[in-house]
């Protein structure tokens, strides 16, 4: 078996990082740890963490640094990521960038590339408000964009499309201020090291999918990768 590769997906708040991580790690056979799909998760079962996770998510704000990377502690130690993970959504905090380098050193790797998803704040905010997402496994549609074929329906699962409660414009407007507060410097931290590459994600998905095909680096579980 190669070694595994760990790729995190950087940008703001509906850039696609969440589209773009759950159509490569199928194509790439990588695990997606997205941690808003964990808190939402958490959520649904109504756990501690989940109520904890809902009030700060429900204002936009940041989940401690804490308990996060407990979180993510726990989902790397599952089997899914011998070969690698996609981040999405993690880090967002230089805290939780350190801890990730730390958590991979013990597992005898490292980030191999930190990818920019970039895209201008004005459409943000559209793709924000027409997204609907699958309420079984956060399948992610557009009404526009990336419409299901039946309306309020996930086509993968058939389980109901809803929107999120963060998607609300007052919230939307927090998440980005609060995403180049926190997440801007986690973006330098990459660049100093050297693993920044900045995608424009301002195109149809499968161009940006392509795109980011070609600065991942060889993944070498045996599966297939297209560009
Ligand atoms: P999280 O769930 O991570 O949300 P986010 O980072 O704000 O990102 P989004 O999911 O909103 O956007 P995305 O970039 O994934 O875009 P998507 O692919 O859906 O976090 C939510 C909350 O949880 C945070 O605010 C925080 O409270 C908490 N949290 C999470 N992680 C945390 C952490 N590490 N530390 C602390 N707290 C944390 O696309 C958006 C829409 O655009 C969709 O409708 C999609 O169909 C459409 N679209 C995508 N690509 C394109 C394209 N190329 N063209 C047209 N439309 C497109």
């Amino acid at each position: 078996m190669g070694k595994p590769v760990f790729i995190v997906l950087l940008g703001p708040p509906g850039a696609g990082k969440g589209t773009q991580a759950q159509m490569l790690s199928q194509r790439l056979g990588l695990a997606h740890i997205s941690t808003g799909d964990l808190f939402r998760k958490h959520l649904r079962e109504q756990t501690k963490l989940g109520r904890l996770a809902q009030e700060y998510m429900n204002k936009g704000e940041l989940v401690p640094d804490s308990v996060t990377i407990a979180m993510v502690q726990e989902r790397l130690q599952e089997p899914d990521t011998a070969h690698g993970a996609i981040f999405d959504g993690f880090p967002r905090t230089v805290a939780q960038a350190e801890a990730l380098d730390d958590l991979l050193r013990q597992l005898g790797a490292q980030v191999d590339v930190a990818i920019l998803v970039d895209v201008p704040e004005a459409v943000l905010v559209e793709r924000l408000s027409g997204r609907r997402t699958c309420r079984a496994h956060g399948h992610i549609f557009h009404v526009k964009y990336n419409p299901p074929k039946t309306p309020g329906v996930c086509d993968y699962d058939g389980s109901e499309l809803y929107q999120r409660e963060d998607d609300r414009p007052e919230t939307v407007k927090r998440r980005i201020q609060v995403y180049w507060e926190q997440t801007g410097p986690v973006v330098e931290y990459y660049r100093e090291k050297g693993l920044l590459v900045k995608v424009d994600g301002n195109r149809p998905m499968e161009e940006v999918t392509r795109a980011l095909l070609q600065v991942i680096p060889p993944v070498g579980n045996g599966a297939i990768e297209e560009a």
